[in-house]
């Protein structure tokens, strides 16, 4: 595609909006309150803090830098600062593709979840619920044998809204679903967290998860899950904000718009956390339990520990349908920031128009999740997949992406002069030294650790058998598709498009 007619956001704010939609998504509703909880409550927040002004900002900022210079997707940003690099660019977009496969599927299952709370289907038993009745989960981990309908048509209407986003382009689709989408989001939540703290035995879950335990920042885990946390819901480290960024115009303010990215996302997130954790406060109040006994993290959390609590709750079917109709509205507008990285790239590669792209390149995406995620094999492999590719995909590919632009090519100082030439707030030496120090030692130091958890002690059961193949094969997988894509030769495209930076005020927008 060339330059030229490269789409714009229409305006500083719709690109905020875009940024945010995909900072936000099920990692700050589900993943956040958990995190936080597990590792020294409230003292989390100052590993957390740490880890957002040290690393989420810092590369946010990088990221947008990368892309609004290169005013392109990673794989064909990076390969303009040197051609190996773009192998980095092609393992983000493999990363993309197989998060995108999985995380629809969540999606779905909150969409059905916002129909199920009508009559709070789930019963006395939310738990046999939810792996019995709605996903027919197989008693042992292996390759699926039935299809799941229940899951299947809503996987497919997720997908169908995804595509038709993304069909309209950057401005039309992405820019204005999320001015309507985040809005939305914000409003039911703000319902949300104010019926939770209001309920019975709230501050009994605030005060679970806010009492802090000092002694947990002497534990090298708690600061590693706080970097973690901060990668997966800044939607850093694959490529979305690169790609975001590839569409901005060439005069905005990058460090601004980062601050105000960053803040709204830990924002939501710790609003996010008062509101879960209220809520399981209600729920111990009414059965006379601790707090730590309603816990649950993750899918448990959302579609096991949550509707228990509905069923308890005065108006509950309400509370339980705004909580779905969130999560799914979360979950979409970060959905359809993960799939442009795919979308884009090949965009950029073959020259291939939108529609086309998303048509090929969506529509394997969805082929894809809708074969292999709607089965009774679905919950297993959708679990083992998301851990392999967040430890061995995600913070991997941060880690080497530092390393080679950070250390190897030296770019940080050119980007940094880029970023600086229209951003009110300058950079100064500490950016540098987040990004090619701090962020690399603790990346570093994240893998070695959780490499030696899998390898020591299975955790979760992941590293063996059919669980095992399939996590380490995508992991694995991801990277090695990044490597053949890369030595495809690639037809260049016209050299004008390489270097011209179009003169500033002279802009077009398609
Ligand atoms: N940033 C997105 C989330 O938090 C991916 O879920």
């Amino acid at each position: 595609m060339s330059q030229q007619s490269r789409e714009q956001w229409g305006s500083r704010a719709g690109f905020l909006m875009a940024a945010i939609g995909s900072a936000i998504g099920l990692g700050n509703i589900w993943r956040f309150p958990a995190e936080a909880y597990k590792n020294g409550g409230g003292a989390f927040l100052l590993p957390y803090l740490v880890a957002l002004l040290t690393a989420g900002l810092p590369l946010l900022i990088l990221e947008y830098t990368i892309g609004r210079k290169f005013r392109k997707s990673p794989p064909a940003a990076f390969r303009q600062m040197s051609r190996p690099a773009q192998v980095i660019g092609w393992w983000q977009v493999a990363i993309c593709f197989v998060i995108a496969s999985y995380y629809a599927v969540i999606v779905a299952w909150a969409v059905r979840y916002a129909g199920f709370s009508f009559g709070k289907d789930w019963g006395k038993d939310p738990e046999k619920f939810f792996s019995g009745d709605f996903l027919h989960s197989a008693a042992e981990p292996g390759m699926p044998t039935t299809w799941v309908g229940g899951v299947f048509w809503p996987l497919l209407l997720v997908w169908v809204v995804v595509l038709a986003i993304l069909a309209l382009g950057v401005r039309r689709g992405i820019e204005r679903a999320n001015k309507i989408f985040i809005p939305a989001l914000v409003l039911f939540f703000v319902v949300l967290v104010i019926r939770a703290v209001t309920l019975d035995g709230a501050a009994k879950g605030l005060d679970a998860l806010f009492s802090p335990d000092w002694g947990a920042l002497t534990s090298g885990s708690v600061w590693v899950a706080a970097y973690g946390q901060i990668f997966f819901s800044l939607s850093i480290g694959f490529g979305i904000m690169v790609t975001y960024a590839s569409y901005l115009r060439r005069r905005s303010d990058l460090t601004g718009s980062a601050l105000v990215a960053g803040f709204a996302n830990s924002s939501f997130e710790i609003l996010a956390g008062i509101g879960v954790f209220a809520t399981l406060g209600f729920m111990a109040q009414a059965n006379g339990v601790a707090v730590d006994k309603v816990v649950q993290d993750g899918v448990g959390l959302a579609f096991i520990a949550f509707p228990a609590v509905i069923s308890q709750m005065p108006m509950g079917a309400l509370f339980g349908i705004l909580f779905f109709l969130s999560l799914a509205i979360a979950g979409i507008t970060s959905l359809v920031s993960i799939v442009q990285v795919v979308i884009s790239s090949v965009q950029d590669r073959t020259g291939m128009k939108r529609l086309p792209a998303v048509g090929v390149v969506g529509g394997l995406t969805a082929v894809v999740s809708l074969v292999f995620y709607p089965t009774d094999a679905g919950l297993s492999i959708l679990d083992s997949v998301d851990h392999f590719i967040n430890q061995y995909g995600i913070a991997l590919a941060a880690l080497v992406f530092l390393v080679v632009f950070g250390w190897f090519l030296r770019r940080l100082r050119p980007l940094q002069a880029h970023a600086d030439e229209t951003s009110a707030v300058k950079l100064g030496t500490w950016w540098r030294v987040c990004l090619a120090v701090i962020t690399p030692v603790v990346l570093g130091w994240m893998m070695i650790d959780s490499l030696r958890t899998e390898l020591d002690e299975n955790y979760g059961g992941f590293s063996s058998g059919f669980l095992g193949v399939a996590g380490w094969g995508v992991a694995g997988g991801a990277l090695l598709v990044g490597v053949l894509i890369s030595l495809v030769p690639w037809k260049s495209p016209p050299k004008s498009d390489i270097d011209a930076e179009p003169e500033a005020g002279k802009e077009e927008v398609s």
